[in-house]
């Protein structure tokens, strides 16, 4: 495609000084990190006339050697000890007090983390310390959870003549993948729940977005005891690849694509033994109706289809328009959007330059392959203002020829489809592989009532005149086909990282059980109520 004319200067801000780090964290000692680094540039730099981008350095991060990451799998592994070990048998009271000391620990790094997260991912400055505060916050909304969830199972029930008590226990070694949109937020919502439930962790960041989190290892140190969670920087393939293949990991956590978590589920030996916590992709449509309120709908699908640029997850990646409505959904939609700001993160522009290499080339590609296939960029500033920043192009009219009706984008192309037969738009939706969320646009009761009935069993949440998004957090995160496994929110994550476990006994064993009980010699078998 032809590149923008409209150039969108990046304006200088001061970046931070750029650090090579070289620790990591195994079995509660923080290592230093002697062989291969990767350097680390921002996607924000100085832009040249012809629109190359100067990156700047931010600084470098270890990628450490298979070696490295055995050794820290090895130490969560004896941590766990089979289920034995100090973290996986502590009392509540123990596991609630780690993670209340972390938490105070990370809140004094809030400005360093968050300043990252502009630099590294550009994310945008409101978003970025967003991010932050909703992560602590989404720890103690986990702790709360956690004391909820150990009263219930201080409950002993005595029915059918069987006395019995119930709580839900760990899993074991989860390896812990995160994504480079959200490294702090949606790593953090696979982390904390597994550890509280007694789980001991090896955590690799994702490719992107991976200095912001060295100001947090000091805390898990801290906070945590020997093996509990180790962390380990580098490349998946060196890393998590041969990690799985020992057999020895009992969860994967990881919030990705199915081509990551299938190649390498596929490599653990016993497959049935691994549990899968995923967020995978997602290809969320909205349906524009012929009774929509057409101003609302442009204002949601210009939030939803492209805050952070559309790399989010939850992002709406194709907009069924009814004909009808079509040409002034479009002709509002297209100035709205060219109207958006693309600069600095710290500008706080809803557009920013793009983390992922080689991120606007793709982003040509789709256009280019729908426009070969008769669809059109139909607003004004779209396209290649640099090599990391890209204008959202949008496309129309979109038909299932081309590759961004089916594929993820997770970039700014938005794809407007017109169309006449909503069961033609409700038979795609059906057939595609992603089944995460979707955002109907009507003010039609009859309407709302048969879209919510036709794709309630398509994804996990219809959003009634609203755009797509995960938040808040105590609903539950979840997808159909390949665009999730188990489900995530502050109280479903804890079900979905542990495994309810009962002792049993008949009522002939009052006595004894009643004894155990107040002795209080075990840390399970107690009624002790968490306030
Ligand atoms: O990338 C996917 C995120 O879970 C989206 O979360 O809807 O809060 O942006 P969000």
């Amino acid at each position: 495609m032809k590149a923008s004319s409209k150039h969108l200067p990046i304006a200088e801000f001061e970046p931070p000084k750029p650090f090579k780090w070289n620790q990591y964290l195994i079995n509660g000692t923080i290592e230093t990190w002697e062989g291969d680094f990767e350097e680390v540039y921002s996607p924000m730099g100085k832009v040249s006339k012809e629109g190359s981008t100067e990156r700047i350095y931010l600084g470098a991060s270890p990628t450490l050697d298979e070696a490295a990451g055995l050794k820290a799998l090895q130490a969560a592994k004896s941590a766990y000890n089979n289920g034995r070990g100090y973290w996986p048998t502590a009392g509540a009271s123990a596991r609630i007090a780690a993670m209340e000391k972390f938490v105070a620990l990370m809140k004094d790094k809030r400005e360093e983390v968050s300043t990252l997260l502009m630099w590294e991912i550009a994310k945008n400055k409101s978003a970025a310390y967003k991010e932050f505060d909703r992560t602590v916050d989404y720890i103690y909304d986990t702790i709360e959870e956690y004391k909820e969830l150990q009263r219930r199972g201080s409950h002993v029930a005595s029915k059918d003549g069987v006395i019995s008590q119930i709580r839900r226990g760990p899993l074991g070694v989860v390896l812990c993948l995160g994504p480079y949109n959200y490294p702090l937020n949606e790593t953090f919502c696979l982390l904390i729940p597994s550890l509280i439930m007694g789980n001991t962790i090896v955590f690799k960041p994702a490719k992107y977005g991976v200095l912001l989190l060295t100001p947090l290892i000091e805390a898990f140190k801290e906070a945590f005891p020997p093996g509990a969670v180790n962390i380990v920087f580098g490349r998946g393939r060196t890393l998590a690849g041969p990690i799985m293949k020992t057999g020895d990991v009992d969860v994967l956590a990881l919030i990705g694509n199915s081509k990551s978590s299938n190649a390498l589920v596929a490599q653990h030996p016993k497959p049935n033994r691994l549990r899968q916590v995923l967020g995978l992709e997602a290809k969320n449509p909205a349906i524009v109706f012929d009774d929509a309120n057409v101003d609302k709908a442009v204002k949601e699908c210009v939030n939803g289809a492209l805050s952070y640029n559309g790399q989010r997850c939850t992002a709406l990646k194709l907009i069924f328009v009814h004909k009808s409505v079509s040409e002034e959904f479009r002709t509002k939609f297209t100035k709205a959007v060219d109207a958006l700001a693309l600069d600095h993160p710290s500008t706080d522009s809803m557009l920013t330059p793009l983390p992922e290499r080689n991120k606007v080339e793709q982003m040509e590609a789709y256009v280019d392959d729908a426009v070969a296939k008769g669809a059109s960029v139909i607003n004004q500033n779209a396209g290649r203002i640099s090599d990391t920043a890209f204008f959202p192009a949008v496309l129309y009219p979109v038909t299932n020829q081309m590759a961004i009706f089916h594929e993820e984008q997770f970039g700014p192309v938005v794809p407007i489809v017109e169309y006449e037969d909503l069961e033609e738009v409700m038979t795609s939706i059906a057939a595609s592989d992603c089944g995460q969320q979707c955002s109907l646009f009507s003010d039609n009761e009859l309407t709302i009532a048969y879209a919510v009935d036709n794709m309630v069993n398509q994804v996990c949440r219809v959003n009634i005149n609203a755009s797509c998004q995960r938040g808040p957090d105590y609903l539950p995160f979840t997808g159909r086909k390949d665009s999730a496994v188990a489900t995530l929110s502050v109280h479903d994550a804890l079900r979905s990282f542990s495994i309810r476990t009962l002792v049993a006994t008949g009522a002939d064993q009052k006595e004894l059980v009643g004894n155990v009980i107040s002795g209080g010699q075990s840390t399970w078998m107690t009624t002790d109520y968490l306030l």
